[in-house]
């Protein structure tokens, strides 16, 4: 996706350029393609003369061909064609689109195809001035509706624009409209929005987008296109907020030359400013900005620029330059919103990856205060948040980041998060504020360490990490290791899922959340007992790769030795010693892993055991073996 976003803003730089004396405004669209969305795009570029002539030839023919409006231009065509050709070979997850009017330059951030998810509209809109929320008027006010409006308000959009679209499809009647304007001011009052106009028009035929309707002579308010040019915007927030420069790179061309590359996301700065580096705190002063058209006397909000600096100070990508005078905070645990757009749903303690500004780290929810109901926004409890969820949670970060409140700065506040494997941007959050705790608690200095501790046990500790099948063999096979190894002197300890699903975790049963919370305690104890010194046996279905991924994490490279227990289901299901797969296939028993419940096997375990082949012995002196090679064994 780099390249993707990189090329985006080359582009936004160049059209910027081009218009430089107008002003601009941004703004997002919001609802699905059948609210009238691609149309009413194809008609403002269309409009505003943005079109070129080989592209307006080709959608006619389409639309002669295509289309479904007998023949007349079909927007939605040109606008999913130049989607389209915009996609190729490339996943993007918004289409920035241009236009300008002698009054304005616009940037309309698009979400292209059929998404219904709420994904494309958050990246888009993070830095919106105004949001049409696109409405049939068939239809009226949907949950969809609800949930934009929601989020449009979260994230501090101030203008929004309800377009009450398809009039001509309800007889351009303005009854139809006021109910729909009196259904949605009764939501609107709730969720604080209070800047609304509403417009009703056709994206189609033209209604009220440039040019006032003649069907409808009871509205007497703006056109879309005279809102858009007027609605007053300030400009001089972005630029009146504190300095931040999220560092994008770091530019070494050459031994004398050390430039600090980004975009400023807020404020200004000039040559002489003091300034802080943010997580680190050490401070500098600007000695240059640097920018394409030569050394700048002062840079503001938007720019791309390379700052150099008096001092020789260690800056990395992904920190944040503050001035000295208001630098922004600094924690690694906050409250935060958080809407989910993933199918899988969120799950506290798994680990996901956040990303803030250019900073990219790993995070787990700790804490689901509650789930908003964006219908009749009630507060209610949640164990997860499944798609499309927003929920308010408590999030704690491996380390601590720069950040402003999303209240006070959009770009500093708003974080997206990732998924690990897929690389996917699964949600979007506002930080709130950091939670006093994590500035409160710091860890002790110890003198005995593990090194010192394992080394008078005459090993080196780790974590024999058995997953499999339930009745796969990893007790047995477990249970023998520590035999072995005891018998040779060593220090063992054995955690079997069995047992401690009857002490530290008899809280927990058997959903998705559950097991990822079981394998994150499960995971941190084994953490305790390596730094004690200790050779430890974890035996657990341990089902999901990202929390056997989150226990690898957790202690050091050579130190966790995951060990696959391979025997196939049928086999598995045959020996059922304990009884459990009949219960399962019966319906007594849910969430049965191979049954109902997944198993995620291991891409690349240190250690695969074929159960059909080998013995329970021959399968525990594999491990022995293993261990040997790897000089984990040291007396
Ligand atoms: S894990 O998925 O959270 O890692 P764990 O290893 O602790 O599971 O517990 C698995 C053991 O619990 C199984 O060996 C089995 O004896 C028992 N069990 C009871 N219900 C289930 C279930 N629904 N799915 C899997 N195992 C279950």
């Amino acid at each position: 996706m780099a390249h993707v976003s990189e090329l985006i803003a080359s582009d936004i730089d160049q059209y910027l350029k081009l218009h430089e004396h107008k002003s601009l405004l941004r703004f997002i669209t919001c609802g699905s393609v059948d609210d009238g969305k691609s149309t009413l795009i194809g008609r403002l570029l269309y409009e505003s003369k943005m079109l070129f002539d080989d592209q307006l030839a080709a959608v006619e023919a389409d639309s002669k061909k295509f289309g479904t409006q007998g023949g007349e231009i079909d927007f939605a065509l040109l606008v999913d064609g130049l989607a389209a050709e915009r996609e190729q070979g490339i996943t993007i997850d918004v289409a920035y689109r241009f236009f300008s009017t002698e009054k304005r330059k616009f940037i309309v951030a698009d979400t292209p195809g059929h998404e219904q998810y709420t994904r494309n509209m958050v990246t888009g809109a993070s830095n919106a001035d105004v949001a049409i929320l696109m409405v049939d008027a068939r239809k009226g006010i949907l949950t969809q509706s609800r949930r934009h409006s929601y989020i449009v308000s979260l994230l501090g959009i101030r203008h929004i624009v309800v377009a009450i679209n398809k009039m001509d499809l309800v007889g351009y009647s303005e009854t139809t409209f006021r109910e729909i304007v009196a259904d949605y001011m009764a939501f609107a009052g709730r969720i604080g929005i209070s800047d609304v106009t509403f417009i009703p028009m056709s994206a189609f035929k033209g209604d009220n987008i440039v040019a006032p309707s003649e069907h409808m002579p009871w509205y007497q308010g703006d056109t879309l296109m005279q809102f858009l040019e007027t609605v007053e915007i300030d400009e001089a927030d972005h630029e009146k907020a504190a300095f931040r420069l999220p560092v994008q790179w770091v530019n070494r061309p050459n031994l004398d030359f050390r430039g600090f590359a980004g975009t400023i996301a807020s404020g200004k700065i000039k040559p002489g400013d003091r300034i802080r580096v943010q997580p680190s705190g050490r401070e500098s002063t600007v000695a240059r900005i640097v920018s394409m058209d030569g050394d700048l006397p002062e840079a503001v909000a938007g720019q791309s620029i390379t700052l150099t600096l008096s001092d020789e100070i260690d800056i990395s990508r992904g920190d944040v330059i503050s001035t000295a005078e208001g630098p922004a905070e600094i924690a690694d645990q906050f409250e935060c919103t958080i809407t989910w757009m993933h199918e899988a749903p969120l799950l506290p303690g798994r680990n996901y990856l956040l990303k803030i500004g250019t900073r990219t780290v790993t995070a787990s929810v700790t804490e689901i205060k509650y789930q908003v109901n964006v219908n009749t926004l009630e507060h209610t409890a949640a164990k997860t948040l499944e798609l499309n969820a927003i929920g308010v949670c408590n999030i704690s970060l491996d380390r601590p980041i720069a950040f402003d409140p999303y209240a006070q700065n959009r770009d500093t506040g708003g974080f997206i998060l990732i998924d690990r494997i897929s690389n996917n941007t699964i949600g979007a959050g506002l930080l709130h504020f950091a939670l006093r705790r994590a500035n409160n608690i710091h860890m002790q200095h110890v003198d005995v360490d593990k090194a010192a501790r394992s080394a008078s046990k005459g090993q080196k500790s780790c974590v024999l990490w058995f997953t499999g099948l339930s009745g796969a063999g990893k007790s047995s096979i477990a249970n023998l290791v520590e035999k072995k190894l005891h018998a040779r002197g060593h220090h063992t300890y054995l955690l079997d899922g069995d047992n401690v699903r009857h002490g530290l975790n008899k809280d927990l049963g058997f959903t998705d959340a559950h097991r990822v919370e079981n394998i994150r305690r499960v995971a941190e104890v084994s953490k305790l007992m390596v730094d004690a010194g200790l050779i430890v046996i974890t035996a657990f279905i341990s089902p999901f790769r990202s929390e056997r991924g989150m226990a690898r994490n957790l202690v050091e490279d050579n130190e966790f030795i995951e060990i696959y227990v391979d025997t196939p289901l049928e086999v598995a299901e045959q020996r059922d010693v304990k009884g459990l797969y009949k219960k399962a296939r019966s319906g007594e028993l849910n969430n049965f892993t191979g049954i109902d419940s997944p198993y995620e096997a291991p891409v690349q375990p240190e250690l695969r055991i074929d159960t059909t082949t080998l013995s329970v012995e021959e399968s525990a002196d594999a491990v022995i073996e293993e261990l040997s090679k790897r000089g984990i064994l040291l007396g």
